[in-house]
């Protein structure tokens, strides 16, 4: 497996390349998640590329920038042993410049729900996978719908800009008892834990709910009482575009969360 540290280096590698790549990008401490996306790549690709970055265009100031987990070598192991080609793993300097040319996230879409609660936080998702797109020049690219509106807002930018690339999106993984795996679950203490899985059970009881009601805030009542979170920023019903709805549409509708259990801040969602 070949580490790529820059994008010369990247770009280099893909050159010489013949086949078509499955590309993953993360921000790495690879957990099972990740894992399901990597072996779907494989899957469907005659190669691929696994980018690990902590890109910190797309945190705020204030956030967790620094104490992001940062398992390189351990990474690196969970990719060799998948059967990655490479692993892509810039370092800020060499991914950025000074006065960029820049991108903006939809004035709507892109700041609502996350893009309200973190504002600028899409622009420099899509700002760093725009660059990672050009350096990797995939076939197809894998997402999680654990980030649906990222990977709604990736989906936009591909048409918008014209990308020749395929994004694929992958089910959310679960630990059993439900809780959506993250990288930032590590942040979790075993009662924050136990708290957390509040988030899950609340979705999971919206969706069998609205096989039996279409209204929301009956949903939403349900939900509130089983969520144990000390922080809720919201609960939103939107369609697959992300446009709010208000009644629920069977097969055009994801239900999402996001809350604060002690100092870590979760994000979770189930599409209907
Ligand atoms: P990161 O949080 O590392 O996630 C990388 C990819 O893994 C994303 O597509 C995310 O949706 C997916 N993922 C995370 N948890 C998952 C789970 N439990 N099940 C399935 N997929 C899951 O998302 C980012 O990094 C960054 O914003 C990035 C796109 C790399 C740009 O910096």
């Amino acid at each position: 497996m070949k580490i790529l540290n820059s994008p010369k280096e990247a770009i280099e590698f893909r050159k010489a390349l013949n086949g078509s790549i499955g590309f993953v990008p993360t921000m790495g401490a690879l957990h099972e998640g990740h894992l399901s996306l990597i072996e779907k790549a494989i899957s469907e690709n005659d190669f691929v590329v696994v980018s690990i970055f902590v890109n910190p265009t797309q945190f705020l100031p204030g956030e967790d920038l620094d104490k992001y987990p940062r398992r390189l070598e351990a990474d690196f192991e969970i990719c060799k042993r998948a059967g990655v080609d490479a692993v892509f793993t810039p370092t800020a300097e060499n991914m950025y410049t000074k006065d960029e040319v820049l991108i903006k996230a939809p004035k709507i879409k892109g700041y609502i729900l996350e893009g309200f609660n973190r504002p600028g936080h899409f622009d420099g998702v899509l700002q760093v996978v725009n660059k990672l797109f050009n350096i990797i020049k995939p076939a197809k690219a894998y997402f999680g719908k654990k980030d649906a509106q990222q990977l709604y807002l990736i989906k936009q930018m591909v048409k918008n800009f014209f990308f020749d690339i395929e994004i694929v999106e992958c089910e959310t993984k679960r630990e059993k008892d439900g809780l959506a795996l993250s990288s930032r679950n590590v942040y979790l203490s075993d009662e924050e834990r136990k708290r957390a899985l509040s988030i899950s059970k609340a979705l999971k009881r919206a969706a069998k709910l609205s096989s039996k009601t279409k209204n929301i805030e009956e949903i939403k009542k349900e939900m509130l009482d089983i969520l144990d979170v000390d922080e809720l920023q919201y609960i939103a019903f939107v369609d697959r575009d992300f446009n709010y709805i208000n009644k629920i549409k069977p097969g055009d509708t994801i239900i999402l969360i996001a809350a604060k259990v002690g100092n870590t801040r979760l994000i979770d969602n189930i599409w209907i």
